[in-house]
């Protein structure tokens, strides 16, 4: 399963990007106003620190004014991946920029038949989000299953990007589907290192080897 981080903050993206684990970004209008940066800028640094796709959202809802915004933000580097909204002028967008070889992330995904709408308009990645279904009480780790389920009956190439992950378990239930991206906040993805025998081992180990009076430099 790939690993996207969901953030606008580069100095995050950075120290992710350095333990060899990131295969891209996610951005949305939200992270870009946490951030306090300028959309563009922000866009064209993060291309430069990872290889892999990075999804910058047009915010107009009309198609047209769409295919304008992705134009501006599919020259900012070759990795931008357009995100636009699961609607009927989101995929209008989405097989226009997909004909044409840019890559597409639907986002906004909230049923399985939604998923299925955006995989028949080409798009290279759909974004369900488990943690805004889960908070309006359904499940969302049961939507990841009933795409996956779809996808492969018929052997669509749309990447299924499980989003708006908030903890571990949603990442350990995504990567048993088989889904094949996750994004999900730098704490999230930071919280996995975390297990409290790794913690109590090096502590053994290390008062251990304190006791051999060595060192190894
Ligand atoms: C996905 O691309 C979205 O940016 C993101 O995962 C939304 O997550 P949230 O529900 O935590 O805002």
């Amino acid at each position: 399963m790939k690993f996207f981080v969901d953030t606008a903050d580069t100095a995050d993206i950075r120290d992710l990007a350095a333990t060899g684990l990131l295969d891209g970004v996610t951005t949305n209008p939200s992270l870009i106003a946490k951030s306090g940066r300028q959309f563009l800028e922000v866009v064209k640094e993060i291309c430069a620190i990872v290889d892999g796709p990075v999804s910058a959202e047009v915010v107009a809802l009309d198609h047209e004014t769409m295919m304008k915004e992705a134009e501006v933000l599919r020259k900012l580097a070759d990795n931008v991946c357009i995100k636009v909204p699961l609607t009927v002028d989101g995929l209008k967008t989405c097989k226009a920029l997909t004909s044409d070889g840019t890559q597409v992330n639907v986002t906004l995904c909230f049923s399985a038949n939604q998923a299925l709408l955006a995989a028949k308009a080409g798009a290279s990645f759909v974004s369900p989000f488990v943690g805004r279904h889960d908070d309006n009480g359904f499940d969302g780790i049961q939507l990841i299953e009933d795409i996956r389920q779809i996808y492969d009956n018929y052997d669509f190439g749309t990447e299924i990007l499980v989003a708006s992950v908030r903890h571990p378990v949603h990442i350990l239930q995504s990567a048993k589907i088989g889904a094949d991206v996750m994004t999900a906040p730098p704490a999230v993805i930071k919280s996995l290192f975390n297990h409290v025998l790794t913690d109590k081992g090096i502590a053994g180990f290390v008062a251990d080897w304190a006791k051999t009076g060595q060192s190894i430099l």
